[in-house]
């Protein structure tokens, strides 16, 4: 069986390097009766939004399932498990805690801590209750005030149990692909909106930022943001510019509000009415200190000078070699990213909160042997370890994901897995890439 191979110094190799998994609550848990609507249960209920016509009633039936998923933790030797809170699932609508939802987390963390596993849990990871939706969702600053009392609600129920908490997993893919081209629940599109709904949530974060110093300062407490670092189509200044611009929008659009109060000055470039409303004092809440920050990765893209009027740039479909979600395999892009913005920035710690690849994984005689997973994994722990060497202060490193599931827009059939998921029977069982994984685990000292 192939193995991931490092170098025999890298930094990866030494115990005190945290490897875990990642997952998320719509992506795995299923029990949708047993929680409150959120909007990508809407969303999968209109024609054409899912791929494959699926939706997150059933999944990976999570919830009823999570001692077996942490038997599968335990098997592949993580330090570490990161997951999200389902806030339908541990509100109500009366603003009150749902007891129920609570105690599925509760029995989670201790089931994790019985086997010495620390847990991530992220806060907001898409899944919005739908009554906050129909009161305007991230368009209404209100939300935000909602997502810091459920802050405060939900971490003094689970007490001491958390290691590390973010506030929002990759703010862009709400907004962006949410609010301003409709791709992801709730569908709405506009830039005026995206940009809106990227300034609320990273209002939250800075509120529930607050609220986790007060309520879980046991905690390391942070913010997990998505990267696809931008790289020009030529070296003439016109795509060197639009290249700026695309980084600006969709990348720093996010990191410089939270590590510096402000926004990139891309935001100068838009109409006045598609600017956001940004109220005195809101930079200040936004830019909180870190205790570490979140880094997802795992393609790039490249740009050229706008070819339509309006626009700020033009994005170039992805190039070979691709995973089998379409994106172009590029881990040159995970070492200029990380090195970059330890250049650029003033960094508490990163964790990288999720890598991976969607892989056309072929179930034969009981095995998946998904090697060009396995090479995927080499290649980005081996340019992350360059990074380390580099001087960027990386503390550990997630998988996406523990198992396949509901892949957003696409459904079931892009599977990132290091465990397959037979969703008739949800069987599960080790794809090669977990046994490799397994092993890297085990090797180090
Ligand atoms: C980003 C998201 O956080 C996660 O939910 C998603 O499944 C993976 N990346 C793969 O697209």
């Amino acid at each position: 069986m192939k193995t991931i191979n490092l170098p025999l110094d890298s930094a990866l190799r030494d115990r005190s390097f945290l490897f875990g998994t990642a997952t998320s609550s719509f992506q795995i848990e299923g029990a949708a009766d047993s929680r409150l609507k959120s909007i990508w249960d809407t969303f999968c209920e209109q024609e054409g939004k899912i791929a494959d016509k699926s939706d997150g009633l059933i999944a990976c039936e999570h919830v009823a399932r999570f001692k077996e998923d942490v038997d599968l933790l335990q098997e592949m030797g993580v330090d570490a498990y990161r997951f999200s809170i389902s806030w339908p699932r541990v509100m109500q609508q009366n603003g009150e805690l749902n007891p129920q939802g609570v105690q599925f987390y509760i029995d989670l963390l201790d089931e994790l801590a019985s086997r010495g596993i620390q847990a991530f849990a992220t806060l907001y990871h898409w899944d919005l209750p739908q009554y906050l939706e129909d009161l305007g969702g991230w368009l209404n600053r209100d939300t935000a005030y909602a997502f810091q009392q459920y802050v405060e609600k939900i971490t003094q129920a689970l007490g001491t149990r958390v290691q590390a908490y973010a506030t929002f997993n990759e703010p862009f893919c709400s907004a962006y692909l949410g609010y301003e081209i409709g791709v992801h629940a709730p569908g709405k599109t506009g830039r005026k909106q995206g940009r809106t709904a990227a300034h609320h949530i990273l209002l939250a974060h800075g509120l529930g930022m607050q609220a986790l110093r007060e309520h879980a300062p046991h905690a390391k407490n942070g913010i997990v943001l998505n990267f696809t670092p931008c790289y020009p189509v030529s070296e003439t200044p016109a795509d060197q510019l639009a290249t700026i611009y695309a980084d600006e929008y969709i990348n720093q659009w996010y990191m410089q509000p939270v590590m510096e109060g402000s926004y990139p000055p891309v935001l100068e470039k838009l109409a006045p009415e598609d600017k956001p409303d940004i109220q005195p004092g809101d930079m200040e809440i936004i830019c909180q200190p870190l205790d570490f920050l979140g880094v997802n990765f795992y393609t790039r893209l490249t740009y050229s000078a706008a070819e339509t009027k309006g626009e700020l740039y033009t994005e170039h479909a992805h190039r070979e070699p691709k995973t089998d979600i379409g994106w172009e395999i590029y881990p040159q892009a995970f070492y200029d990213l990380l090195t970059s913005l330890n250049a650029r920035y003033d960094l508490p710690p990163i964790y990288i909160t999720e890598n991976g690849a969607a892989m056309a994984d072929k179930l034969v005689n009981g095995e998946v042997a998904d090697n060009d997973r396995i090479d995927y994994y080499e290649a980005h722990l081996c340019a992350l370890s360059d990074a380390i060497d580099a001087g960027v202060n990386v503390a550990g490193y997630f998988a996406w994901s523990l198992m396949d599931n509901f892949e957003w827009a696409e459904g079931y059939v892009k599977r990132f897995g290091l465990v397959y998921v037979d969703f008739e029977t949800q069987t599960r069982l080790f794809k090669h890439s977990a046994h490799a994984y397994k092993l890297l685990l085990a090797q180090r000292s």
